[in-house]
């Protein structure tokens, strides 16, 4: 049985397209907990409604990035997770963090990477003018959205889109490419 933490912050459709994916073709090679680093997520309820395991860390919580991330990964090593992915988890990582997770922590950011980095990505490609943008599914390094790209797709900008329609188009190509990626990846842990 392979064990995958979801890290998430929000709404959650991400991770709740990549639990669907998992469960109609491994339902009983995976297990998925989702973690959030808020408590008011939706994304936690959504995951408690179809049965999966939540645990909330309130960063607010703890004084220094540190120590949440310290708390985080005793939470990864009680539940003996094997892969964590982040799923619209906007917190940032320590190095040491990171450093422990090398190979086992994948992202997906709303932009062709290395273009608008960061967590206001989707409207400063707006704001800049770009036609196209889409998305990065990369590996966790300890530079924020720098690690290696493992594949990406586009969307096209339209002049009417304004920052919701965007993020709305660029989520549902996350929905489909960040599965598929992962599926490759877990593949030789199943
Ligand atoms: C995604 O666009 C992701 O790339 C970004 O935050 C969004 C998460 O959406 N970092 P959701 O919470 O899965 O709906």
């Amino acid at each position: 049985m392979m064990n995958v933490a979801i890290l998430i912050s929000g709404t959650g459709s991400i991770m709740l397209a990549i639990i669907k994916h998992f469960h109609l073709r491994y339902q009983n090679k995976i297990s998925f907990t989702v973690i959030s680093n808020n408590p008011d997520a939706l994304g936690l309820q959504k995951a408690k409604d179809i049965g999966i395991k939540t645990i909330s860390i309130n960063h607010k919580n703890y004084k220094t990035r540190e120590q949440f991330d310290t708390e985080l990964n005793r939470e990864l090593q009680d539940l003996k997770i094997d892969f964590v992915v982040l799923a619209g988890f906007m917190r940032i990582l320590t190095k040491n963090f990171v450093e422990s997770w090398n190979g086992k922590m994948t992202n997906t950011h709303p932009s062709l990477l290395p273009s608008f980095k960061g967590a206001n990505a989707v409207r400063d490609a707006l704001d800049y003018g770009v036609k196209i943008t889409g998305t990065t599914v990369h590996w966790v390094s300890s530079d924020v959205d720098c690690g290696k790209i493992i594949a990406q797709d586009f969307v096209m900008i339209n002049q009417d889109d304004n920052e919701l329609s965007l993020q709305e188009k660029i989520k549902q190509k996350e929905q489909i490419l960040y599965p598929k990626v992962l599926e490759e990846i877990f593949i030789k842990f199943l």
